[in-house]
This record gives structure tokens, C-alpha cells and sequence, in this order.
């Protein structure tokens, strides 16, 4: 019986590699079908080569598109793919278009669904990823959850105690796994001509932060300010939602150093040297703690609270330029007594544990 992993976008990759690296390892049978919701290289065959994953069985070569004609067009050729060959479960990954049209699909065919990172909720519903995190937690058979946060949230949105589990989150999987090898092999720093622990690190993607210039542009004003008044420089790794006005935004701070997006190496090479993150990404807020770097987060909601616990990272008040400034002033300066909250690496023995064990032996 065989085990389908559906991805599309850059965190799913790194987010199930865990677990796809643990499947060749082990010999279950498993296929993997790809959106290409991401299919930059740097967004997607970099994650692949690095993180040495096999060679996606379906591409089902969606691209860019409308939400609507996006999640229409997966969800006609995932179907396609899982009527091929029925899969005994269907893993989804996150919040993204692709996991929704999943989860959809397979649930539509009766195929149980496998939801990993379950139960985030940031209570806005204003942000795509919310809606499809709600619905792929409600139509999904197992639910895997990074902490007993989510487990609470799932409980009290009525879903049946049997489907949900707290495994940790397949980012820590990554994290640890690669932390080591990227202080060894990526050159990024030298490349870039920083210093450990003298710049800050910057990423911004989230429709709220980038789709309208003006506040795209005093968002740059604000964090060029943080890095001029911390004495440092800012790498921005330009996320592709990004357009020219954007770019030229942040590229018109002397203080902002844009690169396009970089590989998993680099990125974890470039957060365990920064003196300060600002990002809006979920899955760097969950490694600048894994990594127990300092963190600003350019949200004002968070559906990862546990990063909040230890005092590593903040969420401002607003986004205002005095309240960011303010932020990162109180953070750069406290201590912080870190802890992990997001797992210990193995999230995905227990995932495959209680999959394997739920369809019998997936074999
Ligand atoms: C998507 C996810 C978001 C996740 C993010 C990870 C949804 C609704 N959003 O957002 O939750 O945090 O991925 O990075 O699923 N583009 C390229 N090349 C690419 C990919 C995208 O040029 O390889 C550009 C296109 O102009 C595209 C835009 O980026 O229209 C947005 O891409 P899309 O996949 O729709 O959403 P993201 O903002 O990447
Ligand atoms: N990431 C990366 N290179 C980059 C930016 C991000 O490898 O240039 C990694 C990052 O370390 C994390 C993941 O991509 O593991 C986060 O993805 P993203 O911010 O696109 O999405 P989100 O987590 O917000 O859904």
C-alpha cells in the first residue's frame, strides 16, 4: 500500500523531506506529485538537490494562476493522479493552495488524508493560508500537530481526540539535520561580504506586507531604520510574489542588500550569523527559535505563539515604524533563556509510526 506526499511550494519541500528521506530510507512505498505551484529553481529543484530528495513521480505544472483556476486546475489533475493508483493515504503539508487541493482531492475519492503541521490558527481570516488550514484540518483523517496548542484548538473546533496527534513540527526534522552541514559548506556569508553576527536578516512574502505598495514601502522605511539606528545591514532574500515596484522599494535603503532567494544551506548559514531576523515567513519564525536567534515578527498575528514564550521572539503591537523600532530595541537587548518548543527532529518517526501502524503496514 502506498503512501502519496503532495507538495507544491518552497516550505512543503523542506517541511516533508523529513519524512520523504525516511520513507526511501525505510522502503515504504511512496509517491510524491508535485504542483509546481513553485517552480523557480530557487524556489523548488534547489530544495530537491539539497536536500537529496527522489525525483517527484507526477508534475502536474500549475504555476502562477488566480486562487480559484489555481486550486481548480490541482485538484483536476491530483485527482487524475490518485485514480491511477490509490494511494492508502494522502500526506498534505501546511496551509498552501496545494495542500487544500490535496487533501481535497483525495478526500473526495475516499483516500484518508494525512495533515502535517495541523491545528495552526492565527485567527485572521483575512490571510489565504487561514481559511486552508481550517478546511484541510476538518476534512482530514490524521491530524499531526507540532504542539498541544494546535491539539487544543482541533479539540475545541470538535474534531474527534482519535485523529489528532502531537508529533512536533517536520521543521525541526530540517533544522537539526542540516544546521551543522550548512556552518560547514555554505559560503554565503563570504560571498556576501558579511561578518557573523553583524547583519540583520530580512524576509517578507505575505500578501498583507507585499501586495500594497505604500505600506510595502513604508514597511522597508521601518526595518532600513532598525538596521541604521543597530549599525548593521539587512540581507533580504527577495521572495518572486515580489514585483519591480517592491524591489526598487527596498532596494532604494543603502542599508538593504537584496539577493534573490537562496538554497537551505545558505539560509540556515545565513540565520545562525544574523544579530537579528525580521520576517513574516512561518517557517524561519519557527528556526530563528530552533536556532535560538532573535526574531521580529512583521505580523500583527502569529499562529506560532509557543515562538513568543521564551522571550526570543516578538510581535509588535503594530507595524508601525516607532512600534517596530521600539520592538527590536527591547529585543536586541534582553536576554533570552532559549527553548525549543517546535521538536526534537523526530516529528516524522512518529508520523510514519502512527501511519503505518493505522493502514495496518502501508507495504
Ligand atoms: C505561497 C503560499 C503561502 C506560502 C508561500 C511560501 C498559498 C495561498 N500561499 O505563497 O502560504 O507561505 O507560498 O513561499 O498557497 N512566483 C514565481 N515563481 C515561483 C513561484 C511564485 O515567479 O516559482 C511568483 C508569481 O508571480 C506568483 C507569485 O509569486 O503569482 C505568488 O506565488 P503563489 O504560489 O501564488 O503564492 P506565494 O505568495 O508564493
Ligand atoms: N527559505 C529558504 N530560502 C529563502 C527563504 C526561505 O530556504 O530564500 C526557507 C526557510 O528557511 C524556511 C522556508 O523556506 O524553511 C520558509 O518558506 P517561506 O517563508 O517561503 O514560507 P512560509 O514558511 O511563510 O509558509
Amino acid at each position: 500500500m502506498l503512501i502519496t506526499y503532495i507538495l507544491g511550494t518552497r516550505p512543503e519541500i523542506i517541511k516533508l523531506a523529513s519524512l520523504i528521506q525516511a520513507s526511501v530510507r525505510e522502503g515504504l512505498p511512496f509517491s510524491i506529485i508535485h504542483t509546481n505551484q513553485h517552480y523557480a529553481e530557487r524556489m523548488d529543484r534547489v530544495f530537491f538537490n539539497e536536500l537529496e530528495l527522489p525525483e517527484p513521480d507526477h508534475h502536474l505544472g500549475i504555476g502562477s494562476l488566480s486562487h480559484g483556476e489555481q486550486i481548480g486546475r490541482m485538484l483536476t489533475g491530483i485527482e487524475r493522479v490518485l485514480l491511477s493508483r490509490r494511494p492508502a493515504v494522502v500526506v498534505v503539508q501546511g496551509d498552501t493552495n496545494s495542500a487544500l487541493a490535496g487533501g481535497l482531492a483525495a478526500n473526495k475519492l475516499g483516500i484518508p488524508v494525512a495533515h502535517v503541521e495541523a491545528g495552526l490558527r492565527s485567527h485572521d481570516r483575512s490571510m489565504p493560508e487561514e481559511i486552508n488550514r481550517v478546511l484541510i484540518d476538518h476534512l482530514s483523517d490524521h491530524l499531526f500537530c507540532p504542539t498541544a496548542n494546535q491539539a487544543g484548538y482541533l479539540a475545541a473546533e470538535g474534531i474527534h481526540a482519535g485523529r489528532i496527534h502531537v508529533t512536533g513540527n517536520t521543521i525541526a526534522d530540517a533544522t537539526l539535520s542540516y544546521a551543522e552541514t550548512a556552518r560547514q559548506r555554505s559560503g554565503i556569508l563570504r560571498r556576501l561580504g558579511l561578518s557573523a553576527g553583524a547583519y540583520g536578516l530580512l524576509t517578507c512574502h505575505r500578501p498583507s506586507n507585499t501586495d500594497d505598495p505604500a505600506h510595502f514601502a513604508a514597511l522597508m522605511d521601518a526595518v532600513a531604520d532598525i538596521a541604521a539606528a543597530s549599525g548593521f545591514p539587512l540581507v533580504f532574500p527577495i521572495h518572486p510574489r515580489l514585483g519591480e515596484s517592491q524591489r526598487r522599494a527596498a532596494a532604494s535603503h543603502r542599508r538593504i542588500a537584496l539577493t534573490d532567494p537562496v538554497g537551505y544551506l545558505d539560509m540556515l548559514a545565513l540565520q545562525q550569523n544574523a544579530a537579528l531576523i525580521l520576517t513574516d515567513s512561518g517557517g524561519v519564525q519557527e528556526e530563528a527559535c530552533i536556532l535560538r536567534r532573535k526574531c521580529l515578527v512583521l505580523r500583527r498575528t502569529i499562529e506560532r505563539p509557543e515562538a513568543l514564550e521564551n522571550g526570543g521572539c516578538v510581535l509588535p503591537a503594530s507595524l508601525e515604524a516607532s512600534e517596530l523600532r521600539s520592538a527590536a530595541r527591547t529585543l536586541l537587548q534582553r536576554p533570552v533563556d532559549w527553548s525549543n518548543p517546535f521538536g526534537d527532529g523526530l516529528a516524522y518517526r512518529r508520523i510514519l509510526d502512527i501511519l503505518t501502524a493505522s493502514a495496518g503496514r502501508l507495504h
